[in-house]
């Protein structure tokens, strides 16, 4: 059942309004839009600010879409076929340190990279638009089809565009449209030490 999101405690809200719908209007994206949430996602931190971060975009109907819709579970390509656009989210696993000459590895790649997207998803939020992580994808027709090197991790795809009827998802989607809840916040943190319920 759809309820309102709630805070426990008073944030902004942001925080509340951001959420991942999988009906879309299919309408179509400029990169002058697209090129903001990235700017939002580039201003993240990161360890020893390194940036691992990188993105692949493709809008709709541009040749760059159909690798990137392609290597979509059946699932996924279900609903994000509407979408305006494909973001393929990459973050480099090694760097060259100012003054070091040799390659090491960045240890919090991914971290890093997660924060990048949540500010490009917060981003999107605020430009009116919705965000949607997918995680459901064939990572080595991806890499193969975008040339991605291999010091390079896949992260994510996150579909964009903006809220659609949802009419058009098949019913068990249909069911799901609404922004979901969170575990309380009792259960996410303690105060020095490990105190939480083991599974
Ligand atoms: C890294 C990542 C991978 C995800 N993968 C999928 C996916 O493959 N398919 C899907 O329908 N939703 C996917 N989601 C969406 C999550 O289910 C969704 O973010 C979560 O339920 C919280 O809902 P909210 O984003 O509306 O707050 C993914 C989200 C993230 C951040």
């Amino acid at each position: 059942m759809s309820q309102p999101r709630t805070s426990e405690h008073d944030i902004h809200p942001l925080f509340l309004q951001r959420w991942s719908p999988r009906a879309f209007t299919g309408e179509a994206i400029d990169e002058a839009t697209l090129l903001r949430f990235f700017e939002a996602a580039r201003w993240a931190p990161s360890g020893y600010n390194a940036q691992p971060w990188r993105f692949l975009y493709a809008r709709r109907d541009t040749p760059e879409w159909q690798p990137v819709f392609a290597a979509l579970s059946e699932y996924n390509q279900g609903w994000a076929t509407r979408a305006s656009a494909l973001v393929v989210i990459l973050s480099r696993k090694v760097w060259t340190p100012p003054g070091k000459t040799e390659p090491q590895a960045i240890t919090t790649h991914s971290f890093d990279a997660g924060a990048a997207w949540a500010n490009l998803a917060l981003q999107v939020t605020l430009s009116g638009w919705h965000a949607h992580g997918i995680g459901g994808f064939d990572q080595d027709a991806l890499r193969d089809a975008l040339n991605v090197p291999q010091d390079y991790a896949i992260e994510a795809v996150a579909a964009i565009g903006k809220q659609g009827d949802k009419a058009q998802l098949p019913e068990a989607l249909q069911a799901r449209e609404y922004p979901n809840q969170r575990h309380p916040l009792r259960q996410l943190v303690s105060q020095g030490r490990f105190t939480f319920e083991t599974e």
